[in-house]
């Protein structure tokens, strides 16, 4: 009898931060010639538009499980938390039996779950092997690592009094940079006895144990926190950027048939209006504004962003998603001084294909929430950022960017018009905007090769196909 092919099943929460990356990573399986089963919600599975088309590559398919909210629900960014709370309720029993009853499927072979979901890691006990993808990077990974030694040191929870500017002493490696204020959000509280705090440090203590890690990163740009993170997690794969992995497979494979690669398909309806206004702007004069999928602004900083950037030197380009604000009501009246500027020198959208707009000759900086995913994707493309993380990982990232990589300033918990402005213009003019201009093209050289034929990222990617196929014998 023939052996059984090699089948992954993908189970993302159902955020477009991690469903975007993991369709991504499908894809790819997909067209190295795995069967691929990608498992969403079903409000996920519509969002995608999966129905219509996707399921006609060979060797793909989609399920859907329910995630246990009202149909009207709105699910909108700032109640993701209840969405991923209600879908642990439900879903259990449902992924586990997907896991083991075929549906006239070939078996799982082993199954790759998000980190935020911890009873994804059932598989184990069903002797199916379980790899771990993490969509955030490894220099936030590693500071999540580390959260016990932060607590036992006492540097969590913050004392009455604290300093946020204090180094921290307990993430080895980040000794000279890392401040208080850029621990990861789950880290800003009274008590070690938080049940977020607790919840995410057991999460990540319990990712250590899966068959394999999976990063969304080329390994030369977070090296010496993979090597720690190694220490505890040896098998470590890094194969991103995974956007450019699967323009290149899909080039050499003359494939458009499966998912598209855009990088949030179908999530909102994109706006194209803003490519012939950009095609309009003279070269890197545009600075371009999103906060992701998640992030929500009250109406006072949606100002202050606003009026930072009518008073800013240059022309900007802005993603105000139709869940951005944290009450909708009153977003209309927006100063008449602010509607002129914009009229001036502005573009607003509700949502765009992101990575078409960063590789865009017109856009010359990213005001950015510091998500991992637009990290990557400013990096591959070499554009510099502003960062205004928001919460969790992204306080790590906006660190790296200013203080490591020094491809960008964080103006990290201050959102006040004069910084917007300030900043936007340090990252847009003189020098200094040279050299973060001259680094992020480095970093971008670097992701580039790691991607390459022979480059590490393809090097990861073929072990971990390896290693399935291995699974399956
Ligand atoms: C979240 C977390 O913030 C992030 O840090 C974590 O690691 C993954 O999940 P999100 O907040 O949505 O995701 O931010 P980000 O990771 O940046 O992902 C947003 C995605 O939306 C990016 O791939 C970006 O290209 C896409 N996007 C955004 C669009 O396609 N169009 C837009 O208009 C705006």
């Amino acid at each position: 009898m023939a052996a059984a092919p090699p089948h992954v099943l993908l189970f993302p929460a159902p955020l477009l931060g991690h469903v975007s990356p993991m369709l991504k990573l499908a894809k790819v399986l997909s067209l190295r010639g795995l069967l691929v089963t990608f498992l969403t919600t079903e409000h996920v599975h519509r969002r995608l538009g999966a129905d219509e088309g996707l399921n006609c590559h060979p060797g793909f398919s989609f399920r859907s499980i329910p995630d246990g909210l009202p149909a009207d629900h709105p699910r909108s960014g700032g109640q993701f938390m209840e969405v991923i709370t209600s879908l642990a309720a439900q879903s259990p029993e449902r992924y586990r039996d997907l896991l083991v009853s075929h549906h006239g499927q070939w078996p799982v072979t082993c199954a790759i779950v998000d980190w935020v979901m911890p009873f994804t890691a059932v598989g184990k006990r069903l002797e199916i092997p379980v790899i771990a993808f993490r969509t955030g990077g490894p220099c936030s990974f590693w500071t999540y690592l580390c959260t016990p030694r932060l607590i036992e040191a006492g540097e969590i929870p913050f004392p009455v009094g604290y300093d946020m500017d204090e180094l921290v002493r307990s993430v080895p490696g980040m000794e000279g940079f890392l401040r208080r204020r850029d621990l990861p959000s789950f880290c800003r509280v009274k008590e070690s006895s938080d049940p977020i705090l607790q919840a995410i440090a057991s999460a990540t203590q319990r990712t250590t144990h899966y068959r394999g890690l999976i990063f969304n990163t080329g390994e030369t740009l977070d090296a010496a926190e993979l090597a720690h993170i190694m220490s505890t997690c040896p098998v470590t794969y890094t194969v991103g950027p995974l956007d450019t992995i699967l323009c290149a497979l899909d080039r050499s494979t003359g494939s458009a048939a499966g998912p598209p690669s855009s990088s949030s398909p179908g999530w909102w309806r994109e706006d194209r209006t803003c490519m012939p206004w950009l095609d309009a702007q003279s070269p890197k004069s545009v600075v371009y504004v999103s906060f992701g999928s998640l992030t929500v602004l009250s109406r006072p900083q949606l100002l202050e962003f606003w009026h930072g950037l009518a008073n800013c030197g240059h022309r900007f380009l802005w993603v105000i998603r139709p869940d951005l604000l944290e009450e909708m009501d009153g977003a209309g009246d927006i100063p008449v001084e602010l509607a002129e500027a914009t009229k001036e020198k502005g573009c607003l959208v509700e949502w765009v294909d992101q990575r078409e707009v960063l590789g865009h000759p017109a856009v010359g900086a990213f005001l950015t929430h510091s998500g991992w995913n637009s990290t990557i994707e400013a990096i591959s493309a070499g554009v510099p950022m502003i960062c205004w993380p928001f919460f969790f990982d992204q306080m790590v990232n906006s660190r790296f960017i200013s203080e490591v990589w020094r491809i960008g300033v964080d103006m990290k918990d201050t959102c006040d018009r004069a910084t917007v402005g300030r900043m936007v213009n340090e990252v847009m003019e003189g020098e200094r905007a040279d050299e973060m201009r001259r680094n992020v093209a480095g970093l971008s050289e670097m992701m580039r090769e790691c991607v390459d034929e022979g480059g590490s990222s393809r090097i990861h990617l073929d072990q971990l196909i390896e290693d399935i196929r291995a699974m399956s014998l």
